[in-house]
């Protein structure tokens, strides 16, 4: 059987009229339509910053929607809002900004089979909802998607990290910590379903960081942003501090990754762009 391709492209935080992370995107995109992989999962945070902008949302999804390879979406915090129980910014996930989510890209959560691999791509917001209706609907179709996959290999998608260093770690007290990351609760829960139906590969963004890892194993992989590095060079970094995307190419055996793009995107330093304003961390 002949290899499949995935290339993940994640945060890239496009705003209506904003020429930031723009220009990258038009290098991540011409390189995708040369390379024409088999799919691109778009991993969250495609919005500048503010959920509720409308405009931003169309102009990431026109944007987008010139390439002619398929794509399936994922939203992150800045795309839907942040998660209400573990999040930090002021907007916090709700149905309206699912709702407009889903108008502008059509779905929220996918599961597919492909190469001999199953690709199950989640709702990260949905976990430490507080109760919402929408994160048990999820739960249940999550364990119902990984069940369908049993016996073959399965990658999981999905915007945030599981966690920062560790699985057993506790819900972090300092708030940017804590919203960097899935909370204890969901991600033991997680993990457990992963090892349960052999998920071989869990891939997220968020951090703005490239990092690969692998753990009981789970290999463990963090995409860069194809828009901007967070955060000063001297506060505490747990992956490589670079923007880029990630080449995959899956086989029923295995697969390899390779992070492309720290050479030729711009690294844009989102502190000096909005080192006066609060929030908007990930
Ligand atoms: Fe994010
Ligand atoms: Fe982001």
């Amino acid at each position: 059987m002949s290899e499949y391709r995935v290339v993940q492209v994640s945060d890239l935080h496009l705003g209506a009229g904003h020429e930031h992370h723009y220009d990258n995107w038009r290098k991540v995109a011409a390189w995708i339509e040369r390379e024409k992989p088999d799919v691109v999962v778009v991993n969250g945070d495609v919005v500048m910053e503010d959920p509720d902008i409308e405009a931003d949302h169309a102009f990431a999804r026109a944007q987008i929607g010139k390439l002619t390879v398929p794509c399936r979406y994922l939203p992150g915090n800045h795309d839907i809002g942040d998660n209400v129980l573990f999040g930090k910014m002021a907007q916090r996930v709700n149905d309206e900004r699912r709702g407009r989510f889903l108008r502008h890209f059509g779905e929220e959560r996918w599961a597919f089979e492909a190469g001999g691999w199953g690709f199950v791509g989640l709702n990260a917001q949905l976990f430490g909802s507080g109760g919402q209706s929408a994160e048990a609907e999820q739960w249940d179709w999550i364990e119902a998607s990984l069940g369908r996959f049993s016996g073959r290999p399965i990658a999981l998608f999905l915007h945030k990290p599981l966690f920062l260093d560790h699985p057993a770690e506790p819900d972090h007290d300092d708030l940017l910590l804590r919203q960097s990351c899935v909370d204890r609760a969901s991600r033991t829960r997680l993990l457990e379903l992963c090892r349960r139906h052999g998920v071989r590969l869990i891939s997220c963004g968020h951090k703005h960081q490239s990092r690969a890892f692998s753990l009981d194993d789970i290999y463990h992989i963090w995409a860069p942003a194809t828009a901007c590095v967070n955060g000063p060079p001297d506060r505490l970094h747990w992956g490589v501090r670079e923007v880029g995307f990630v080449d995959y190419r899956f086989r029923p055996d295995g697969f390899t990754h390779r992070f492309v793009g720290a050479d030729f995107l711009f690294r844009h330093e989102n502190y000096m762009r909005k080192h006066d304003a609060s929030g908007g961390e990930g």
